[in-house]
């Protein structure tokens, strides 16, 4: 793999032209989304998608999400587009959805992880549709982060995972949603979530029928067929082991004070980690809140060596469901009653 001396750059007009102008040159750069930041390079160039693949030590067959201007650019790359993807696109574009459809030929299998489909996404982030402008390429980008840790909610987290990898990054600051992407698929006459993110069951539903893959909240057995190849592999996972626990705070509160270690750290919100007589890292005031924290609340465990971190089992409305999906993960599946 090449070297690189990653630069981290301001977000300025001629850095968003350097790096457009290195993306047409088939290389992949540190793009700052609204969810997270993404490692991003031509999507119709099979030798850049192989590149990002390499660099993030992904498995061959998790394809990619695209980033699109509009829909007028989704036309060129996918085919038999529906009316229910115009009535979506029209509600939630530019934003945090990815809606799978059938590919056109100009998308290679390499990006589509050899499936007949491709998942789009308009983001609404300035800096990465800036940079899909000037390149006027439809930008492969899955998160920026090594296979299997936590996406990166901020430059220095992906300069921290994809340093030496790639040629730049962009610094747009912390991503204001925190979480990947929704993802859907069309089904009969509405959509299947595959992965939950801030558009919610509840915000799809009142534009059709929305069902929501048995994986976004179970465990998938190995070997079993999945809808989207993402849903079987080892995700979001900090080197502390991640417990959740099923109690209210009360119960949480009193098994926190039996299970208090200098390497033992609970997940609370503002509130309720004031007066707490054990280690504590707040999530924020709200689920929105936790959302945008949660990835960088994982990374933050490993610099502080900790050995386990305990998170109150969160409830599965609206963006709570995206973020109970990454944490059962980050836990193995792992759910808690205190003793
Ligand atoms: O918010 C996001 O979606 C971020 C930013 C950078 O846009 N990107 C992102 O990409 O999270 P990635 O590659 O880390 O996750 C893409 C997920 C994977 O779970 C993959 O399996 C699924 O989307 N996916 C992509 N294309 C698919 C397809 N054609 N069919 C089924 N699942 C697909
Ligand atoms: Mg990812």
């Amino acid at each position: 793999m090449d070297c690189y001396d990653t630069k981290l750059l301001d977000y300025t007009i001629e850095n968003a032209r350097f790096c457009a102008e290195l993306i047409k040159n088939g290389e992949v750069v540190g793009i700052p989304t609204e969810t997270v930041y993404g490692l991003g390079g031509n999507a119709l160039c099979e030798k850049t998608v192989e590149k990002i693949f390499k660099a993030k030590g992904r498995p061959s067959d998790n394809p990619l999400i695209v980033h699109i201007y509009d829909v007028f650019q989704a036309e060129k790359i996918a085919k038999n587009i529906s009316p229910l993807f115009y009535k979506l696109a029209e509600k939630f574009w530019p934003g945090p959805l990815t809606m799978i459809v059938e590919k056109k030929d100009i998308i290679p299998y390499t990006t589509s992880g050899g499936l007949e489909t491709v998942g789009l996404r308009v983001p609404s982030h300035p800096i990465a549709r800036k940079i899909i402008e000037l390149s006027e390429l439809p930008i492969a980008a899955p998160s920026g982060n090594i296979s299997g840790k936590p996406s990166p909610t901020s430059a220095g987290d992906m300069l921290y995972d994809m340093n030496g990898k790639i040629p730049a990054i962009i610094d747009g600051g912390a991503c204001e949603v925190g979480l990947e992407s929704t993802v859907i698929t069309f089904e009969n006459d509405g959509v299947r979530i595959l992965r939950p993110g801030k558009i919610s069951a509840e915000n799809l539903s009142q534009i059709c029928p929305v069902f929501v893959d048995d994986a976004v909240i179970n465990k998938i057995e190995e070997n079993t067929n999945v809808s989207s190849p993402g849903m079987k592999y080892k995700h979001y996972s900090p080197e502390a082991k991640v417990i959740l626990i099923d109690a209210n705070f009360n119960d949480f509160c009193s098994f926190a004070k039996q299970e208090k270690d200098e390497k033992t750290f609970f997940v609370l919100s503002d509130n309720e980690c004031e007066n707490a007589d054990f280690n504590t890292i707040s999530y924020g005031k709200n689920y929105d809140e936790f959302a945008k924290n949660l990835f960088s609340i994982l990374r933050e465990l490993d610099k502080r060596e900790a050995k386990i971190a305990y998170f109150q089992l969160p409830n599965k409305c609206g963006v709570g469901l995206a973020i109970y999906n990454r944490l059962i993960r980050a836990a193995g599946y792992e759910v808690k009653k205190p003793h």
